[in-house]
C-alpha cells in the first residue's frame, strides 16, 4: 500500500520478492519435499540447483539422518556448514506429488512466514509448485495482529520479514500480492475495535484508501440517507450516537463488458439493539461489518489489478445499539424503493440495511450482484464454522459456491425454498423481519434479500457469519479474528467475469 492507512493499528506481514538466484544474507533456504510414492519411508528431495554438489549431498544425507518423510506440513530444520551460504535449510513437506492442490501450497506456505519466527530473510523454491497460492500463503500465514498493544513485538512472535521466491515471476508474483494484502486490508478493518472503527470513520478510512487506487468515492451521511429514504439504514442506526453511513465505491475502467454491483455488511457493532444480545461473546460483534470489509477490499482489489470488468461496491454503515432513539419491535420501516418491513426483531438488522443497500445498487443495471455478509447465528448452526453458505440465482449460486471451493475458501450452495414467500409476509407491512418459526433462519434471510433485487439480475448472497471470524485457533494461514474472507473468492469470480465477455 502506497499511503499508510490511518488506522489505529495494522497486521504485520511478511515482504515477499523474487530473484534469479540466492541473495546475499539469506538465513534460511526452504526447499519443498514429497512423500515417496512408493510407499517408502523417506521423503523425495529434488536438489534445487543453487548448491553445490557437494552441499546438495549433504541435505540429501540431513534428511534421510532426520528421518524427514515429506508428510504435508512438516517442517525440519537443517543446520547448514558455513561455506553453503545459509544457515539452515527447511524442508517443507508437502505429501503426495501427484495430490498436490493450490490450497496445500498456500497451507505448507502459511506454515513457513509463521514457523520460522524471528528470522529475517528467507529463500525458497517453493513458488515452482503454484507461486500465486505460495505467495498467497506466506503473506496470510505470516499476518500477526498485535491491536493496541504498547509493547515491542517480540522477535519470536514477528513473521518472517522477507521471503523471496527463486525464478518466480515477478508479474505473477506482484498480482499475487495484491490479491493477499487486498484480504491483509479486509482483516485490519474487521480486527479494528468499534471504539476506533464506526460509520463515520470507517467512511472516511475506505474512502482514502480507495481514493489511492483511483476509485470513486461517494458517501452519503445520515442527513442525505434520510433526505433520500434509506429507511432501513436510518432505524438500525438511530439508537447510536454515532450516525449511519452509505459507501459506494466505483472502479469502471474503459474496456469493461460487464458491471457487478457489491453489497457488503457494515455493522460496526451489534448490540441487537432493544432485542438485546446475551454477554457471552458479544465482543465478536465486532466483526459484523466483515462483509463489508470483503467488498471494500475487493472494488480496490479489482482497480489494483485492473480486471476488465466494472464493480461499484454499495456498503452501508450502521451501529446497532439500543440508546433511547432506537427503532424497536412493532415498528414499520419504508425502505430505499419504497417497500415496507414490519420488525419483529432489532437483531436481525443485518438484513434491513443490505435491503436498502441492494435496492440502490440495483438501480445502475449491474448484471450480477453479490452480497456477503455475517447475516446469522444459523449459518453457524447449519454450516459450521469455516464453510459460507451461498444463496440465489441458481446458476450464479453455485459458481460462486465453487469458486470459493477453488481458491481455498470454503462455500456451499444452499436453497431459499418456495414456502418462505408467505412466511415472510406481515400483516402490516410488505414484510416482516423474521419467520415466526425459528427453523432454517440462514434460508430465511435469503429470501428477505431476494426481495429487493431486481428482476433479471443474477445474483448471490453470502452468508459469512463463521468464516469472516476465527473464535478457534490459527490453522493453515488462517490467523485467529478476522479471516478476510470471501476477499479472494471475490476476486477468482470477478476475474472470471472479465474474462467472459
Ligand atoms: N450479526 C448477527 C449474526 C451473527 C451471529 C454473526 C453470530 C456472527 C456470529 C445478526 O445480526 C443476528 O443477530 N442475527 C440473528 C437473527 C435472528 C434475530 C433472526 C441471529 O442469527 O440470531
Ligand atoms: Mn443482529
Ligand atoms: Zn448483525
Amino acid at each position: 500500500m502506497a499511503k499508510e492507512l490511518a488506522l489505529p493499528a495494522r497486521g504485520v506481514v511478511s515482504k515477499v520478492s523474487v530473484a534469479k538466484k540466492l541473495p546475499k544474507r539469506t538465513e534460511a533456504f526452504v526447499v519443498p519435499v514429497f512423500k515417496d510414492p512408493e510407499g517408502g519411508a523417506e521423503a523425495i528431495y529434488e536438489p534445487s540447483g543453487l548448491f553445490d554438489k557437494e552441499t546438495e549431498k549433504f541435505i540429501a544425507n540431513a534428511l534421510a539422518t532426520l528421518k524427514v518423510s515429506g508428510e504435508h506440513g512438516e517442517i525440519t530444520k537443517i543446520p547448514m556448514p558455513k561455506k553453503a551460504g545459509v544457515d539452515i535449510v527447511v524442508s517443507l513437506g508437502l505429501g503426495d506429488r501427484n495430490k498436490l492442490s493450490g490450497e496445500q501450497v498456500r497451507r505448507a506456505a502459511g506454515l513457513v512466514a509463521r514457523g520460522l519466527v524471528g528470522v529475517e530473510k528467507v529463500a525458497t523454491t517453493l513458488g515452482d509448485f503454484g507461486l500465486g497460492p505460495a505467495v498467497e500463503g506466506v503473506i496470510l500465514g505470516g499476518y500477526t495482529y498485535r491491536g493496541l498493544q504498547t509493547s515491542e513485538i517480540e522477535a519470536a512472535k514477528a513473521p518472517v520479514a522477507e521471503i523471496v521466491f527463486i525464478g518466480a515471476n515477478k508479474q505473477e508474483c506482484e498480482a499475487a500480492s495484491i490479491r493477499a494484502e487486498s484480504v491483509v486490508l479486509a482483516r485490519d478493518f474487521v480486527n479494528t475495535p468499534s471504539s476506533h472503527l464506526y460509520p463515520e470513520t470507517y467512511a472516511e478510512l475506505a474512502a482514502d484508501v480507495a481514493k489511492q487506487f483511483g476509485v470513486k468515492v461517494e458517501i452519503l451521511d445520515d442527513a442525505a440517507l434520510r433526505k433520500d429514504g434509506f429507511g432501513g439504514i436510518i432505524a438500525v442506526g438511530q439508537g447510536s450516537a454515532r450516525k449511519p453511513r452509505l459507501v459506494r465505491l466505483s472502479y469502471a475502467p474503459r474496456k469493461a463488458a460487464k458491471q457487478v454491483a457489491l453489497v457488503g455488511k457494515g455493522v460496526t457493532f451489534d448490540t441487537g439493539g432493544i432485542s438485546i444480545k446475551p454477554s457471552a461473546n458479544m465482543d465478536h460483534m465486532i466483526s459484523d461489518m466483515g462483509g463489508s470489509a470483503a467488498v471494500i477490499a475487493t472494488v480496490i482489489a479489482a482497480a489494483r489489478l485492473q480486471l476488465p470488468v466494472a464493480v461499484t461496491a454499495t456498503v452501508p454503515m450502521a451501529e446497532n445499539m439500543p440508546g433511547s432513539e432506537a427503532y424497536r419491535p412493532g415498528d414499520v420501516i419504508t425502505h430505499y424503493g419504497g417497500k415496507t418491513t414490519e420488525i419483529l426483531n432489532t437483531d436481525a438488522e443485518g438484513r434491513l440495511i443490505l435491503a436498502d443497500a441492494i435496492a440502490r445498487a440495483c438501480e445502475d443495471n449491474p448484471d450480477y450482484l453479490i452480497e456477503v455478509s455475517t447475516l446469522t447465528g444459523a449459518q453457524l448452526v447449519a454450516l459450521g464454522t469455516r464453510t459460507t453458505g451461498v444463496m440465489g440465482s441458481d446458476d450464479f449460486r453455485d459458481r460462486i459456491a465453487a469458486a470459493g471451493r477453488s481458491v481455498g475458501e470454503e462455500a456451499w450452495a444452499m436453497p431459499i425454498p418456495e414456502e418462505l414467500a408467505s412466511a415472510m409476509k406481515s400483516p402490516v407491512a410488505d414484510l416482516r423481519n423474521l419467520t415466526p418459526d425459528r427453523f432454517g433462519g440462514m434460508l430465511s434471510a435469503g429470501y428477505f434479500l431476494s426481495e429487493f433485487v431486481s428482476e433479471g439480475v443474477e445474483w448471490a448472497h453470502m452468508d459469512i457469519a463463521g468464516p469472516a471470524f476465527n473464535t478457534e485457533s490459527t490453522y493453515g494461514y488462517t490467523p485467529t479474528r478476522a479471516t478476510g474472507v470471501p476477499v479472494r473468492t471475490l476476486l477468482s469470480v470477478l476475474a472470471e467475469i472479465g474474462a467472459e465477455a
